[in-house]
């Protein structure tokens, strides 16, 4: 099934077993594999200074804690932010299901919304608007296909409105700069641009809900006992290992990547990617094929060349999220700008791996249907 594909949409690229066999061969030494380990250790303080130095404020006013996952790390994020119950929190409904699910699993209403037609997320304009029509517990903003969110825009979101705001950066490691009032969740799934395999992080200024959120990966253990209901959340010695590991290699990842967007950017023209891919390299790569989704979809398959309908359909549409509440435009439409998007987006394969004929071969397949 997997070789079916003469282009494949994704490809990881993780450290190889070489790469990863020094600080495997730590991990051998200590014989310690779980449980706040020094490569978790190390890891986390690597990734704070990583993602600190993009950010405006110093570094050691950020925490960096590492999860199991993302899903898992915006599920005790939103435990530890002491939300109301059945909170109702705003978010996109063009998003991943995890982003939903984290609000589910917690107890918490989602309240999906539509996106700003230019940026394709979730604004604090809109949030703005959305909190004048009905009421809004907490906002969870998306960095949709890991183009950054404006982190100064919702730092005085939050501040105007009292609302709290967690961002979603599953997808936007690299890209997304963090403010220390506002909590940030990234991915560290093989498929994403800093990839270990299975991992999550959250990135606050907040110490003491860093710290709460860190005993609850482990059971909410406090000298043996449970202080509340925790889970097992914890990251791996062994997924730190290729943490560390890709920390060193982040850079020629992300430059082959950037080379890959060069020429898709050559062959199809800046205006058909969102407007940030002049200054970003995105998590994923959406074509916008003014209206032809479906027919540009159909031709690359049958060039056997792998596509993802990301991300649709919309959560409202998914029998998890159908009894959520959804707002409505001013005339009444239903999530006008997402069911417009749905008929230009489409997921093109972008990985380090493609080659400059991979991206013609895209290219000529779709300009068959796009001139
Ligand atoms: C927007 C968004 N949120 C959350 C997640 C979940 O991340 P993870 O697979 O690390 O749990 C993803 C993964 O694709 C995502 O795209």
């Amino acid at each position: 099934m997997l070789d079916q594909w003469k282009i494949k949409c994704l490809v990881p690229d993780l450290p190889s077993a070489e790469d990863v066999l020094p600080f495997l061969r730590r991990m051998d030494n200590e014989r310690w594999y779980s449980n706040f380990g020094p490569l978790v250790r190390e890891f986390e303080a690597g990734m704070c200074h990583f993602i600190g130095a993009m950010s405006p404020r110093p570094v050691e006013t950020l925490t960096t804690v590492t999860f199991s996952s993302a899903t898992t790390a915006l599920e005790i994020l939103l435990r530890v932010s002491d939300l109301p119950a059945k909170a109702r929190i705003l978010t996109p409904a063009l998003t991943f299901s995890a982003t939903a699910g984290a609000i589910r699993l917690t107890g918490h209403q989602p309240v999906f919304s539509d996106v700003d037609p230019a940026t394709w997320d979730l604004t604090p304009a809109l949030a703005r608007a959305a909190a004048e029509q009905t009421k809004i517990d907490a906002v969870m903003p998306v960095a949709i296909y890991g183009y950054p969110l404006d982190m100064a825009a919702w730092a005085a979101f939050q501040a105007e409105t009292g609302i709290p705001v967690f961002v979603d950066a599953a997808a936007a490691l690299g890209n997304q700069e963090v403010h220390p009032d506002i909590p940030v969740c990234f991915s560290l799934h093989a498929t994403k641009p800093f990839g270990v395999g299975e991992g999550g992080l959250l990135v606050t200024g907040q110490r003491d809900l860093a710290e709460r959120a860190r005993r609850l990966t482990n059971f909410a253990f406090v000298d043996g006992t449970s202080r509340e209901v925790g889970t097992n959340a914890k990251m791996a010695e062994a997924m730190a290992a290729y943490g560390l590991s890709q920390l060193i290699r982040f850079t020629d990842v992300q430059e082959r990547r950037k080379t890959v967007l060069r020429h898709y950017i050559s062959a199809f023209g800046l205006e058909r990617f969102h407007p940030a891919t002049n200054r970003y390299i995105p998590g994923t790569l959406l074509l916008d094929t003014s209206g032809k989704a479906l027919e540009v979809a159909a031709a690359l398959e049958v060039a056997a060349i792998q596509v993802r309908k990301w991300y649709f359909p919309p959560l409202d549409e998914h029998a998890a999220y159908a009894d959520a509440d959804v707002l409505h435009s001013r005339d009444g439409a239903r999530l006008p700008v997402i069911h417009d998007l749905k008929t230009r987006l489409i997921g093109l394969p972008f990985h380090a791996f493609l080659s400059e004929d991979d991206i013609q071969t895209v290219a000529k397949t779709c300009q068959n249907v796009l001139s």
